[in-house]
């Protein structure tokens, strides 16, 4: 559900006409919904009732301050993976306690930077980081409560790139080595190793995978607290889908998840954090782009946008299909033929949908990428000298730039000449 819809037949964002910012801002730009973003946040949080569960938003998703800010607003954490992510979480607001510093390699610099900021959780990637941060923290005199990141040999059955839980992936310590390095653990200062950690990846969109890593991570808790170890914290990562293509199976509803989380490891009695980025803000936002043109070869028509892959790569990078809407709501007549929607980019890559049937625009119209709110604007480029477009932010019948396109100067600013070339 969300708050991209057809208003007297031209797409809103909640209150507001998608062509009133085009006229304004410019295109492509990016538009997000607190509406969205705040009841997705609500939903997935209600979902578990009066358990004791804290909700991290994965700013990996989307880390524009604003963005960030609303979700701290009502109750959410973050969950960062570099130091650039946890300093915005604390300027948009999040409590310290509130956020869990992931990631794979964490450099000196920014473990002393959790450590300073007094981050409520960190999880652990290897051997030798857990001992970077026992020794970072024992140096400050602090004690961080961490997680070991479990790698639970689960197959998420989503995309390959995507797919973090297998145990060739990069992500975290062998499930069956985990117990030994809790031992450890148990014996470094500095630390509390109270916490099992999991994520098996992005875009899951059945049950099962879940499940089966939750009863991997059950049966590392029981055996660490039979063995005097107190785990009394899970973190269950993120990774839940959110639909993109209408003719695909929905994903399953967080009311299901929640109760799949409650049934699996309910009876162990730990507080519980979940690390949602997509569900929380994917169907939260779109991309406006324009058509420059149209043009028919031999065998396919392409409608060429001024937005390209640098702005939206997940097609590119993933394979992966989005939505696209005319803003000017159109009936689709019957004798239209498919089109490859295509950026302007100089690659055969930056191609948004192939065989696309959408109904007759033309040139200087207004298209809109659906569900665009996660990994869209975090992800994008200045490939090909274009500058990074803008991010909108609407609530109700009001919208604000919450990232400005920056001039042609403002692109420049960080490059110069050696002196040889001045
Ligand atoms: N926690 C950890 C440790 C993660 O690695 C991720 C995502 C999340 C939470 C949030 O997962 P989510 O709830 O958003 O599925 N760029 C890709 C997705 C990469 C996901 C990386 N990790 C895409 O556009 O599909």
């Amino acid at each position: 559900m969300h708050h991209f819809t057809y208003t007297n037949g031209v797409l809103h964002a909640e209150d507001v006409p998608l062509p009133q910012i085009a006229k304004e801002v410019g295109t492509p730009f990016y538009c997000y919904s607190h509406a969205t973003m705040t009841r997705h946040y609500a939903v997935f949080r209600d979902a578990f009732g009066s358990m004791d569960v804290t909700v991290c938003f994965a700013m990996k998703a989307n880390s524009n301050l604003a963005v960030v800010r609303t979700l701290a607003g009502i109750g959410a954490g973050a969950d960062v993976v570099s130091g650039g992510e946890l300093q915005i979480a604390l300027k948009a607001g999040v409590p310290a306690a509130k956020v869990v510093f992931s990631g794979v390699g964490k450099t000196d610099a920014e473990i002393r930077l959790a450590l300073a900021t007094g981050v409520g959780q960190m999880n652990v990637e290897s051997e030798d980081e857990l001992r970077r941060i026992s020794a970072a923290a024992a140096q400050l005199n602090k004690k961080v409560r961490v997680a070991l990141r479990v790698n639970p040999d689960v197959a998420a059955g989503t995309h390959d790139k995507i797919s973090t839980g297998r145990k060739d992936d990069k992500f975290g310590i062998d499930w069956t080595l985990a117990p030994a390095l809790y031992r450890k653990a148990r014996e470094l200062p500095g630390i509390i190793p109270s916490a099992i950690a999991v994520h098996i990846g992005s875009q899951i969109t059945n049950l099962a995978p879940f499940e089966a890593a939750f009863l991997r991570v059950r049966d590392l808790a029981l055996m660490l607290r039979g063995e005097g170890i107190p785990i009394d914290h899970l973190d269950l990562g993120g990774g839940l889908g959110v639909p993109y293509d209408h003719s695909a199976e929905p994903p399953p509803s967080p009311a299901d998840y929640a109760a799949m989380v409650k049934r699996t490891l309910g009876e162990l009695g730990c507080k519980l954090t979940f690390e949602p980025g997509r569900l929380i803000v994917g169907n939260a936002g779109v991309m406006v782009s324009r058509v420059i043109g149209l043009k028919d070869g031999t065998t396919r028509r392409f409608m060429i946008l001024d937005a390209a892959m640098n702005d939206l790569i997940r097609p590119a990078m993933y394979g992966a299909r989005h939505e696209i809407l005319p803003v000017y709501e159109r009936a689709m007549a019957a004798n239209v033929a498919p089109v490859d929607v295509v950026g302007p980019v100089c690659e055969t890559a930056d191609r948004f949908a192939q065989d696309y049937q959408l109904p007759e625009v033309e040139t200087g119209d207004l298209v809109a990428f659906m569900t665009a709110g996660a990994y869209g604007a975090v992800m994008s480029s200045t490939y090909n000298a274009r500058p990074l477009i803008p991010e909108v932010l609407v609530k109700g019948n009001s919208f604000a730039v919450v990232r400005k396109r920056p001039t042609f100067d403002q692109m420049m600013a960080l490059e110069q000449l050696p002196p040889w070339l001045s």
